[in-house]
């Protein structure tokens, strides 16, 4: 193969030291991207810095330059996968499936109508194809152990009103809450106690969390557990994101809901699709694990959507892409509308790995919300993250984007990784002893019998 072709990973001995690198690199002209480190690394920086070819001598140099020789680089490798492809199954397939199964085992990237009818097939060899091909990439890009994140949903006010979210400004409905700094590190220091290493701070677009409460927030988290923080506090101006970045936020999730953009401006009576796009860029641009995702089910959205969506996710080099179900929000323009459905959720899941590859998809809170077992299949088809819930009970209810949403939590994530095939709790989780035996009874606790 070509230099040209080729691409490497730059493997740093921490975060701090990945971010510096990825400055360096970016400052000196050279195009990066963040990505996830393959498995076998996954223990001494999570993210790897990726460059092309035809940048690695220059990038090599202005490592060794600047004193940095500890980071390791590897070439990364077109993702080959071997046996998706029996006789049997060439023989049960159309013609054309085969073709794009052929392109997935060799690693090479595919065509907007390849991911179309990927999504769109209803022959169930294929279907069945699509999701052992997703769940093998994902066993080899980020292999078997599911992430667990810790979030805290520590205000519910919100200035803006997408007409699909339950805690849109005008529902008058509910009640509005917000943590207290207390409160809040209370949390944070439970999930820590939890051996997590993550913890997700997420909220409406609430004017009165300005960007010094916010750092201040960020600053003792930091301090006192050194976690990586998640933000997920909506659209805000690029200081704000670059202050954000240095008081020690490390990701940011901020979706994109849809790519198409009249039905971007239909459903978000505030937003404006190039403004989200452009926040999206920045937070890349500065170096955040950058989140995103879509819904899926919203009115009027079609499979030729999903897959730009898809498309976006790859060529914006998003890290992390959350995929659930519309689920209709009392209080909301769309309470009325029928809920998302879970195979095609399941299905852009699957499909998302197949053309994204190395990203962290989490199995979505709006799944579990219409299915318990909806976590387990995604956990199955691809995703390979949990988020648990952990706003204090007496605001939860009140956190209802959407109706009768499931409270993820400690005890849900650990029933769908025992319950999904061959996953692992991570080393890092403390579980309490009663959740680490296991032959623990889920659905007897659940049911009020233990
Ligand atoms: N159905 C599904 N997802 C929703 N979200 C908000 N409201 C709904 C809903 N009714 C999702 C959005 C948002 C995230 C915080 O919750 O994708 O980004
Ligand atoms: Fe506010 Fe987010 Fe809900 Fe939109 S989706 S109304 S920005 S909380």
């Amino acid at each position: 193969m070509r230099l040209e072709e080729k691409s490497y990973l730059i493997m740093a001995q921490n975060s701090s030291e990945m971010l510096v690198i990825n400055k360096l690199l970016n400052k000196n002209n050279i195009e990066t991207d963040l990505v996830p480190a393959p498995p076998e690394w996954g223990t001494v920086c999570a993210i790897a810095v990726k460059i092309k070819g035809t940048d690695l001598e220059t990038s090599k140099n202005l490592l060794h330059s600047s004193g940095i020789n500890n980071a390791k680089i590897l070439e990364d490798r077109k993702l080959k996968l071997q046996g998706l492809i029996d006789k049997k199954l060439g023989l049960m397939v159309s013609e054309r499936f085969l073709e794009i199964l052929k392109k997935i085992e060799n690693g090479d990237e595919l065509q907007r109508e390849e991911i179309i009818y990927l999504l769109s097939t209803d022959k169930k060899r294929e279907i069945d194809a699509i999701f052992s091909a997703a769940d093998r990439i994902r066993k080899e890009t980020v292999g078997d152990v599911v992430e667990i994140r810790g979030a805290i949903e520590f205000s519910n006010y919100c200035r803006k009103n997408c007409k699909y979210c339950g805690i849109r400004g005008q529902n008058s409905e509910i009640k509005r809450y917000r943590m207290t700094e207390e409160e809040i590190m209370e949390v944070v220091a439970y999930l820590h106690s939890l051996g997590l290493r993550t913890v997700i701070l997420q909220s409406g677009e609430d004017p009165y969390w300005t960007m010094p409460k916010i750092i201040n927030i960020l600053r003792k988290i930091k301090e006192t557990t050194g976690m990586r923080i998640t933000l997920s506090i909506g659209e805000r101006p690029y200081e704000e994101y670059a202050e954000f970045k240095k008081a020690g936020a490390d990701n940011f999730l901020l979706k994109i809901e849809t790519t198409n953009r009249e039905l971007f401006k239909e459903i978000h009576p505030d937003d404006d699709f190039d403004t989200r796009l452009q926040c999206s860029k920045w937070l890349k641009e500065l170096g955040y694990i950058n989140g995103s995702g879509n819904i899926i089910g919203l009115p009027g959205q079609t499979v030729e959507d999903i897959a730009s969506d898809i498309e976006f996710f790859r060529d914006m080099g998003i890290n992390m892409i959350g995929i659930g179900p519309f689920i209709p929000a009392k209080g909301s323009p769309y309470e009325k509308l029928t809920p998302g459905d879970i195979a095609m959720t399941l299905r852009t899941v699957a499909v998302t790995r197949i053309v994204c590859k190395k990203v962290y998809i989490p199995s979505t809170t709006a799944l579990a919300t219409l299915s318990k077992d909806a976590q387990v299949w995604a956990l199955n088809a691809g995703a390979n993250t949990i988020m648990l819930i952990n706003t204090p009970k007496k605001y939860r209810s009140s956190y209802n984007i959407y109706d009768n949403k499931n409270m993820v939590d400690l005890e849900a994530a650990v029933y769908a990784v025992r319950k999904a095939a061959n996953r692992k709790l991570p080393s890092y989780l403390k579980l309490p002893s009663y959740l680490e035996n296991p032959d623990f009874d889920f659905a007897a606790k659940q049911e009020g019998m233990l």
